[in-house]
């Protein structure tokens, strides 16, 4: 069954939302990371995650839009943190960050822009627990699902079927039936943080 996580990236009390997401059937709080180099936009310092992770039932799934991961991997090694998700993109080496983030247990994630080539994910696909494929621009919350992320999702099953299936951005009630069957995670922000009642949100999206 498709698993939420949410993005509470667009939320303005942030604890307020983690206390009220933990009384939700959210499978992960997600967390965008973001270091104002790779993206446009400086969000989630590294004190505040750790904070939020105190008041937090739910595991965290880290998210790192940042062009120099290594010094985040090595601070977010903490009980809450379920993964840790780094871009194709950046130019660092690959191999070591995910051996590192291997070594503190934590699952791996390898997260795609939606104009880069899949086949750049060939060479580490059998090396990470899932692929993070972006549906929208990485950086801001709140823009448009980019239809062709269907046809990339597609083409990354037949590179392996087994692989977990993360798609992040533009997902609501609507876009959610156009990746639901052939996915595994879908990240959701402001389609469950602006409404009063969470778990109706996320109610619509599990059915
Ligand atoms: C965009 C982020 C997304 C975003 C999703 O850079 O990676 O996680 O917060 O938010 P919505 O669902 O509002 O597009
Ligand atoms: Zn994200």
């Amino acid at each position: 069954m498709l698993k939420i996580s949410t993005s509470i990236l667009s939320t303005k009390n942030r604890i307020k939302s983690i206390e009220q997401l933990n009384e939700t059937t959210t499978d992960y709080i997600h967390i965008d990371v973001m270091d104002n180099k790779f993206v446009p936009n400086y969000q989630f310092p590294l004190n505040e995650i750790k904070k939020l992770a105190k008041f937090s039932n739910k595991l965290f799934d880290i998210h790192l839009m940042v062009q120099e991961p290594e010094k985040y991997i090595k601070e977010l090694n903490n009980k809450k943190v379920d993964s840790i998700t780094i871009h194709i993109e950046i130019s660092q080496n690959i191999d070591s960050l995910i051996r590192l983030i291997r070594s503190y247990g934590i699952e791996v994630g390898l997260a795609i822009k939606p104009n880069t080539n899949l086949n750049r994910l060939n060479k580490y696909i059998e090396k990470v627990d899932k692929i993070l494929i972006m549906s929208v621009e990485p950086g801001f919350g709140g823009q448009k699902f980019i239809e062709n992320t269907v046809d990339r999702i597609i083409e990354l099953r037949n590179k392996k079927a087994d692989i977990l299936i993360e798609v992040d951005g533009g997902i609501n009630d609507e876009t959610i039936d156009k990746i639901k069957h052939i996915s595994d995670i879908a990240v959701v922000g402001r389609y469950i943080t602006n409404k009063e009642y969470y778990q109706e949100a996320i109610n619509k999206l599990k059915n």
